[in-house]
């Protein structure tokens, strides 16, 4: 059976409250392999005096506009998301404004910041160019755009896991959000806008000794294999995958839970 909201709203609806995302970022910090710090990345990428304009596109909790304000940011900072909450999270910090806004279409005069970072919410976008060309529009020349995605088929083990499970309730890829651009396709995009870009490139792995946090780890996964917020056979899902991850535990004793993971950051100066 089908899921009964379509592949968009299944977005709106898991981002219209950001704790699955605070799941995420939380399990990636404390089980990944090697140290695991875009932020840190995009921040030596962007290398800031403190003065700069700056925009975060798809801020999601805006806790990187946070950190900037803690760190003394005396430019002016804003956040852009399609989600109200995000924006009412961007809205809360002092000294940072929420904008809610489509990364395509955004209120904005030409040549307005120096500065515009777009972490892990490129994907997201049906039209990832379009996106692009916005960032490049609202940056002055001479500024600099900063994007972060994952790589292809992060933790393949655990979405196919899933992947199988939603299938036993009819649920398959054409029900998930698409996800439009990763670390082999955004080269070439950001080149046909900006010209040129530096690339960063980041290969990890999730490892999990325990099944609680992969657990938690898959169910904050759902909708991106089609099993939304909404969707009538989550909990079943989530008890089947349940009892699967357990048992691999079981089977396997003394063994953890591998999965590849790794990001791009891939960074532009707009051409004068
Ligand atoms: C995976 S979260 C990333 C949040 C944050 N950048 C981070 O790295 O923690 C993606 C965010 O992008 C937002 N988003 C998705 N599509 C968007 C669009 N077309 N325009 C602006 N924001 C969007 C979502 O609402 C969500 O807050």
């Amino acid at each position: 059976m089908k899921s009964s909201t379509g592949a968009l709203s299944q977005l709106d609806a898991e981002y219209s409250d950001p704790t699955a995302l605070q799941v995420r970022i939380d399990i990636h910090r404390r089980y990944s392999e090697k140290p695991h710090d875009p932020q840190a990345d995009v921040l030596a990428a962007i290398n800031l005096t403190g003065a700069e304009y700056l925009a975060d596109i798809g801020c999601g909790d805006a806790r990187f506009l946070a950190s900037l304000a803690a760190a003394g940011h005396q430019g002016p900072l804003v956040g852009v998301d399609t989600s109200a909450a995000m924006v009412g999270s961007a809205d809360l910090i002092p000294g940072v404004r929420g904008i809610l806004a489509d990364a395509t279409r955004m209120p904005f005069d030409d040549n307005t910041f120096d500065v515009l970072t777009a972490r892990h919410m490129l994907y997201h976008v049906p039209e990832p160019v379009a996106a692009l060309a916005e960032f490049r529009r609202t940056t002055k020349p001479g500024g600099t755009v900063s994007v972060v995605v994952n790589r292809p088929r992060t933790c393949p083990r655990l979405r196919e896991l899933i992947t199988a499970h939603a299938a036993t309730y009819g649920i398959d890829r054409t029900d998930a959000p698409p996800y439009t651009v990763d670390a082999d396709s955004l080269p070439p995009l950001m080149n046909e806008v900006f010209g040129t870009a530096t690339l960063l490139r980041r290969d990890n792995a999730l490892v999990f000794d325990s099944p609680g946090p992969l657990i938690q780890f898959a169910e904050s996964l759902f909708t991106f294999d089609g099993i939304g917020p909404g969707n009538p056979h989550r909990s079943a899902i989530l008890t089947d995958l349940t009892a699967d991850i357990e048992d691999w535990f079981t089977y396997h004793p003394g063994q953890a839970w591998r999965d590849p993971k790794g990001y791009l950051v891939a960074t532009a100066t707009v051409p004068e």
